[in-house]
């Protein structure tokens, strides 16, 4: 067959009978966005178990965010305890557990990065981030990076590149100008003194894993700042340890003024978290910014044993060991449907000469699961906690979905 297949190279197996039933059932009132063709009940680790009790090696975990693994036996606890003693206390309101999630979450992020504002999702963490450098230099202009993905909703939708998620909610109310990312050129010609900030991710997750050098990012850095702009670095998809180190911005030396913070911070409960200077914290009024549920002590309480099992576990570590065996191991495969491997830690990015939607269906039948980033790249994004096994286990299954006919 050819490699520029379009046709998924391994047949997608019958649905077991319970799969069939909840699909069926699940069909009646699902919005329409997703189609989905598998059902998951429980996971464990880095597994996920179908409603057939089939098992999965689980490469995507929810999209980077089960850092700790499935039914991570500290991480219920946490809820568990939590749940039963409270749910429900805003941020107008002091609480225990939240402020003990602050103080471990900047033992990881050191100043001048010291204020947090907590909200539920990736795109409210950089919703809360555009509109303290609104504030916080009196100006409308964004720079956002060509293939950057921001988030969804509508105050954000505007700096996230891919034009068929943004183009059908135009005009935007936010104006924005995209550059190439690691073009210093562009760069330079865009940072004007009418820009409240660049937001930038230190490695693009949704486009494929390409990374910022560090010298774009201190070029950044030093163009913001002399232009009177802020520094946003987006490490909703890098951040919590994912490539090795608690932030991928941090082996660049760069501080930025704002990180936005969510996907891995609660292992999958949901939560946001905007992270600032004092002094762009300052900028704000009081009741400026807003949310119900941000910093809930349930979502503060699963972030909070999320950072505790890094830290124990000892979690960057084994990110940055098993991630080099992973990218080992998918490199030594040598497939020539294979155009390039490249990744930090547990961000995995594998290339292929061909489109991968039918080859992530192909691994996924295999019991893989994996996603997309772009139309061409293989992203694997497994939980922090993979051990050795799971790795070369991965490595095997991408190796024998490659070599079918
Ligand atoms: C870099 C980056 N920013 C923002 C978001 C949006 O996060 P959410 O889906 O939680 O709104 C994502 C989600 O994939 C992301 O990868």
């Amino acid at each position: 067959m050819s490699n520029t297949s379009t046709q998924p190279t391994v047949p997608v197996p019958a649905y077991g009978e319970r799969t069939r039933e909840l699909l069926t059932a699940d069909e009646r009132h699902r919005s329409g966005l997703f189609d989905p063709d598998v059902v998951f009940v429980r996971g464990d680790g880095a597994n996920l178990y179908d409603a057939d009790g089939r098992r999965y090696l689980d490469f995507m975990a929810g999209i980077a965010v089960a850092s700790v693994g499935h039914a991570n036996p500290r991480l219920a606890a946490a809820l568990a305890e939590q749940a039963q003693r409270l749910i429900v206390c805003p941020q107008n309101l002091g609480n225990d557990t939240r402020t003990a999630l602050s103080d471990a979450l900047f033992e990881y992020v050191r100043p001048p990065l010291q204020r947090v504002f907590y909200s539920n999702s990736g795109t409210e963490a950089n919703e809360a981030a555009l509109k303290w450098a609104r504030v916080a230099t009196g100006r409308r202009r964004f720079v956002a990076m060509k293939r950057g993905f921001s988030g969804r909703t509508m105050g954000v939708l505007p700096l996230t590149w891919e034009p068929a998620y943004r183009e059908p909610y135009a005009p935007h109310t936010v104006e924005v100008e995209f550059v190439t990312l690691n073009d210093a050129d562009e760069l330079r010609r865009a940072v004007t003194d009418d820009v409240a900030a660049v937001l930038l991710e230190p490695i693009q997750g949704e486009s494929g894993i390409n990374p910022a050098t560090d010298e774009y990012l201190a070029l950044a850095r030093r163009l913001t700042r002399d232009a009177g702009a802020l520094l946003v670095f987006d490490e909703i998809q890098t951040g919590v340890g994912r490539t090795g180190t608690f932030l991928a911005s941090e082996p660049s030396g760069v501080t930025p003024d704002i990180v936005t913070l969510a996907k891995g911070l609660a292992g999958g409960v949901p939560i946001g978290a905007t992270l600032m200077t004092e002094e762009v914290a300052r900028s704000m009024p009081r009741g400026g910014h807003g949310t119900t549920f941000g910093g809930n002590p349930l979502a503060a309480a699963a972030g909070l044993a999320v950072l505790t099992e890094i830290r124990e576990r000892d979690l960057m570590a084994n990110a940055a060991r098993m991630g080099a065996r992973l990218v080992a191991g998918l490199q030594a495969i040598g497939s020539d449907r294979v155009r390039h491997v490249r990744g930090r830690g547990l961000m995995v990015g594998v290339e292929l000469k061909e489109k991968v939607a039918p080859f992530i269906g192909a691994l996924r039948t295999a019991g893989l699961l994996t996603i997309s980033g772009g139309p061409n790249v293989v992203r694997l994004l497994p939980p922090l906690i993979v051990g050795e096994g799971d790795v070369d286990e991965a490595v095997g299954l991408f190796a024998e979905v490659l070599a079918a006919p």
